[in-house]
């Protein structure tokens, strides 16, 4: 088999770029990605896509119509695949057992099911959402559970490793492509099949077959591995806040070794998105089922460390504030959990406003990038908040950031956004209420040059 037709159910932060990248260097196969929300595959058909990520509208506008596919009939695009990929969501549970830790994996097997329902002649189902380690055994045992005749499934795995902000990129030139699969000729063909479509633009070296297991596993590791070292350096950050070391110059002198290396060590306000918190309690939870005490509790220390990170900020400025911020008006830059995505998912900006409004504080919050209703919806949400219209009534959000700082006490960065660099904070400081103060969340403006202009500067594992 030669696989002409591919089909993704989920059109998400995932699933679309994916495809989208898919369909632009495979123009020999034809790519349909499906999914529920009626809203969301209007949106991917639309001008104004659902997602904001560089680069994505050139690719799905030079694909769209040609090979490339948005909508929700699911049951008529599974039928005529050769290939699905599963991208939907896999949250963290908010019920029953394993609630607030455990992958709800829900939505993966309703997927199961409907291909199972629909299918006819052989399909390889390829798990791209990231799951518990042995959950492709699960989605075979539906899929055979409910086989007619004449039809046939492979399951492979095929963790995803975009990050958001750069997704076109990580997918146009992966570090690693990982497929796993099962130990058997059909498994090795699925595998094959799969190996060849990526063969169309990701060099073999780049491409890693493995045990559809070690797959699954490899992808919560990654993940674990990256906000490990996240928290690792945030934790250094309060000791040099305590010590007047800087974390910005030991960050620099770890990284300089080859053996540690440079990435993904830059202090924060915290880590967010959508996977790291939700993907290191998966894994947490994965090692308690197994009796592996020690092994959960070593990485639950990981989101506690940024539990305490984003805490500690917003106590700090609190703190400087002169130990209240009850009816002051800070001016909040950045609600994204990182630059260049409009996502909002698990961002540290949610935690430091919930924190700051519940202690009474007006925000007048600009992002460059996140809906207002996203925002307003975040911080007024029941998970959010169990006082929403006083909430709602401290919400102010702004388009431009020059009136957002008219009359504040504080500017609070919490996204590093490059806009924000390059702003006359001389001209904000004229309208704001003195003594002004900067706290910067991300550590990417010059302290200095802000100090000299007049504001009390506060920032992540460094004292002025
Ligand atoms: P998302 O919430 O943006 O998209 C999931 C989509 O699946 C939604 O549009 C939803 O409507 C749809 N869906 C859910 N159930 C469905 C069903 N039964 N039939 C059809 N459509 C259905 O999620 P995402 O961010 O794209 O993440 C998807 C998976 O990829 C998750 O497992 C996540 O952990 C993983 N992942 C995400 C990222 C990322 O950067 N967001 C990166 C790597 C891996
Ligand atoms: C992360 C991984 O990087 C991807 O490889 C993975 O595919 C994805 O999760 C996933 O499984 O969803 P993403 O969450 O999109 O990608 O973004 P990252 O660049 O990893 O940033 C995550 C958070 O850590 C952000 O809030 C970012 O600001 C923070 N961060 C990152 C730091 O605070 N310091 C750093 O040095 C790096």
């Amino acid at each position: 088999m030669v696989v002409k037709n591919v089909c993704c159910i989920g059109a998400g932060y995932v699933g679309g770029p994916t495809c989208s990248v898919i369909a632009w260097k495979c123009p020999d196969i034809q790519v349909h990605v499906v999914d529920v929300s009626q809203v969301r595959i209007k949106q991917w058909n639309s001008d104004k896509l659902p997602i904001y990520e560089p680069g994505l509208d050139e690719v799905v506008k030079e694909c769209l119509g040609r090979n490339l596919f948005f909508s929700n009939d699911i049951d008529q695009a599974v039928r005529e695949a050769d290939l699905i990929f599963i991208s939907v969501n896999t949250p963290s549970k908010t019920y029953g057992i394993g609630k607030g830790r455990a992958a709800d994996l829900k939505h993966i097997e309703l997927c199961a099911r409907k291909i199972a329902e629909v299918a006819e002649g052989h399909k390889i189902v390829v798990e791209k959402s990231t799951v518990p380690v042995r959950a492709a055994e699960s989605i075979a045992h539906i899929l055979s559970a409910n086989t007619k005749p004449g039809v046939s499934f492979q399951v492979l795995s095929n963790p995803e490793f975009l990050a958001e902000g750069t997704a076109i990129e990580n997918l146009l030139n992966p570090d690693r492509v990982l497929i796993g699969g099962e130990e058997s000729a059909e498994g090795e063909a699925a595998v094959g099949e799969l190996t060849w479509i990526y063969h169309h633009w990701v060099p073999q070296h780049n491409i890693i077959t493995l045990s559809t297991w070690s797959s699954e596993l490899s992808k919560l590791a990654s993940n674990a591995f990256l906000a490990q070292r996240v928290s690792s350096i945030n934790a250094i950050s309060a000791l040099c806040e305590a010590t007047g070391a800087d974390v910005s110059q030991v960050a620099h002198a770890v990284g300089k070794d080859s053996r540690i290396g440079s990435k993904f060590l830059q202090a924060s306000v915290g880590f967010g998105g959508s996977c790291f918190q939700k993907d290191l309690l998966n894994l947490v939870y994965i090692a308690e089922c197994l009796n592996l005490h020690e092994v959960a509790t070593y990485w639950q220390q990981v989101t506690d460390m940024n539990e305490y990170q984003r805490t500690r900020f917003a106590k700090r400025i609190i703190g400087c504030l002169f130990n209240t911020v009850t009816d002051k008006t800070l001016a909040v830059f950045g609600f994204a959990f990182k630059k260049n995505t409009g996502d909002t998912r698990e961002s540290p900006a949610r935690f430091v406003c919930s924190h700051l409004l519940e202690e009474g504080a007006r925000l007048n919050i600009y992002d460059p990038k996140v809906e207002r209703q996203q925002i307003e919806s975040d911080l007024t949400s029941t998970r959010a908040t169990n006082d929403p219209e006083r909430i709602e009534k401290l919400i102010h959000i702004y388009t431009d950031p020059y009136q957002a700082v008219i009359d504040a006490h504080a500017i609070v960065i919490l996204t590093e956004w490059d806009e924000f660099k390059t702003y006359d904070y001389k001209k904000m400081l004229s309208v704001m209420k003195k003594p002004a103060f900067l706290f910067d969340g991300r550590k990417i403006i010059d302290h200095q040059a802000v100090m000299n202009l007049g504001y009390h500067t506060e920032t992540i594992g460094k004292r002025f």
